[in-house]
């Protein structure tokens, strides 16, 4: 199925063309869903800036459109409204014919993309022996939700963790693990090293204090680039503890990834300087080779340069990063490269991308774009701290979600007499603590910061995961009432619609494909979020303006029709997010 934006848009080339010429079929129709239900389903802007070029007068421009338009059955008689808008809106037989389809219809309406691009998706990209913070947990969030959209959309999607395994601070972590843990390097077996961040904290103080450690560091980090067995061992032993430490925060989450960290790519990165010299790209700057970078100066406002190989031979982020993108363009045959970091990494990617592409390892048809996030901040608007001032461990965080939920859910049973198993509780507590979590931090516009806050994000009023999770719970407890299977209603079953609150869901139920190409375009989950909220409430409405199981015939199972596809689509656009529904709550 087409959605009807595709459609008009077509539509309107084809009239363009017709009553202005050939030449007209590519001008952007600039058709939008309407601001107002006042003015219908979807409006066209293009009269107007088509005023000057074609030397008329908008509205003239308008009604010649109109009289060329072939909407057939499905639209009112377009309206010219103001300077020149044409109005559009769909005929009620045209809305309940698309409703019934629906129902028959997996995907609700989103047909897959042709042609379907390869896309890598970059996120979570934890640091090994280092704490996964707040802002991986966003990362991991975000890059999971925009990684199931691409893939809904029918994409190919490969979801890579691009992990910190590499660097000159393993040097350090060796020598105190040699150190500190001398039976880690002998013993077959893997080696609990209790918490990795103290581990790190311990190294680097040792590494702060005593010169000869220091020295023996340094000479570990050639040790381990040399691939000296021993190191690599060491090496291989801190990637896996802190691996899974990481595997227990992406399988609560549920969070699928593919590990590529940045010694995946060492092999590359001489070739990644060979290659720039060759170019002639490359240039000395203090005994490092760098790229000097255009439209980025420092404060003399001369041109910045991006080190792509310091004066001590060692590689590092940005050559990574280099080659990196090579490879997901040449092996993976990426067509679009995504990468979900906080936005202090702006820069960092904005110049990769410049060498990339003046290099010509980056060509037109591959499109690299950073997706930026904010700061997780507390309740007080400063960077999210625990009481005491620490970071605040995930594990924990979750943990408190949960607890919160749980707290919650029991004083709801208590208040409602309403007694439940453990299990029930337990499940319920989870999901909705959990759901919470990714819900606030997706339904952000995630460009600017966000604040943290337990309560908000577990209230059932607002845009919250639990108000959508209790809007479906509602729609089954409507089956339960009724003792109706909603996924088996008739395939015949009739949509009649008469009520406005019904009319403006059944709208509203259409719109699920143009949300999501949106959200595939801008990148931004926060617009599924919003369309799911509105979707809640409209449906909130038509319920209590609209008798469901107590309605006569036909307007009951059309109703029921119109209750089992807002829970569809709730609970379609929340696996979306990561998130699953809950059928009681
Ligand atoms: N490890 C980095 C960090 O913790 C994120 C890596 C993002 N991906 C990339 N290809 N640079 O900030």
């Amino acid at each position: 199925m087409t959605s009807p934006l595709e459609t008009l848009r077509t539509e309107f080339s084809r009239a363009l063309a017709v009553a202005f010429g050939e030449d007209y079929r590519d001008t952007d129709p600039l058709v939008f869903a309407a601001t107002d239900p006042k003015f219908g389903d979807y409006q066209a802007n293009v009269a107007m800036s088509l005023s000057k070029r074609l030397k008329q007068k908008p509205r003239d421009i308008a009604q010649t459109l109109v009289d060329n338009l072939e909407l057939g059955e499905d639209y009112e008689a377009p309206a010219i409204a103001g300077p020149g808008f044409i109005n559009l809106t769909f005929t009620s037989s045209y809305v309940e014919r698309r409703l019934a389809e629906l129902q028959q219809d997996e995907r609700l309406g989103v047909a897959p993309v042709e042609p379907a691009q390869t896309v890598i998706v970059d996120f979570s990209s934890p640091n090994i022996a280092k704490e996964m913070h707040v802002g991986h947990l966003r990362s991991t969030i975000i890059g999971d939700s925009i990684a199931r959209i691409l893939e809904f959309r029918g994409h190919n999607v490969i979801r890579l963790n691009h992990v910190g395994d590499w660097g000159t601070q393993f040097g350090m972590l060796i020598t105190y693990l040699q150190e500190a843990y001398p039976e880690a390097l002998t013993t077959a077996n893997a080696l609990d090293l209790g918490d990795l961040v103290t581990f790190y904290k311990r190294a680097k103080q040792r590494f702060d204090e005593d010169e000869i450690f220091k020295e023996v560091s340094r000479q570990a980090v050639v040790k381990l680039q040399g691939g000296d067995s021993e190191s690599d061992r060491a090496w291989r032993l801190l990637c896996e503890q802190s691996r899974r430490e990481f595997q227990v925060i992406y399988d609560r989450l549920d969070i699928n990834l593919t590990e590529r960290g940045e010694s995946f790519y060492n092999q590359f990165l001489a070739d990644v300087v060979k290659d720039l010299d060759k170019i002639g790209l490359l240039e000395e700057n203090d005994g490092a080779k760098c790229v000097f970078l255009d439209g980025f100066t420092n404060k003399e406002g001369d041109p910045l340069p991006l080190i792509v190989q310091k004066s001590d031979g060692g590689y590092n982020y940005a050559t990574t990063d280099l080659a990196s993108i090579q490879y997901r363009i040449n092996q993976d045959a990426g067509e679009r490269l995504i990468y979900v970091t906080d936005a202090g990494q702006s820069n960092h990617f904005a110049q990769v991308f410049q060498v990339a592409k003046r290099a010509g390892w980056l060509p037109e048809n591959v499109e690299a774009i950073h997706v930026p996030f904010g700061l997780v901040l507390g309740e007080d608007g400063k960077k999210l701290k625990t009481r005491a001032g620490d970071t605040i461990k995930l594990r924990e965080l979750l943990d408190e979600a949960v607890t919160r939920a749980r707290q919650d859910l029991d004083t709801r049973l208590a208040e409602d007499n309403r007694s439940e198993t453990e299990e029930f509780k337990q499940n319920v507590a989870q999901v909705v603590g959990l759901s919470a979590v990714k819900y606030a931090d997706l339904s952000q516009n995630r460009t600017g910061n966000y604040k943290f806050s337990f309560d908000k994000m577990l209230s059932l009023k607002g845009n919250t995961a639990p108000y959508m999770l209790y809007a479906y719970a509602r729609v089954q407890s409507i089956s339960r009432q009724g003792g109706i299977d909603l996924s088996n209603l008739p395939a015949e079953a009739k949509v009649v619609l008469n009520e406005p609150t019904e009319i403006a869901l059944a709208k509203f139920l259409l719109k699920l494909p143009e949300i999501l190409q949106q959200v595939e375009q801008d990148l931004l989950p926060n617009q599924l979020c919003s369309y799911l909220f509105e979707l809640s409430q409209n449906f909130n409405r038509f319920y209590e303006n609209c008798q469901v199981l107590k309605a006569e015939e036909p307007q009951r199972t059309s109703r029921l029709i119109l209750s089992n596809l807002t829970a569809n689509t709730l609970k379609l656009g929340l696996s979306l997010l990561g998130i699953s529904v809950l059928e009681r709550m």
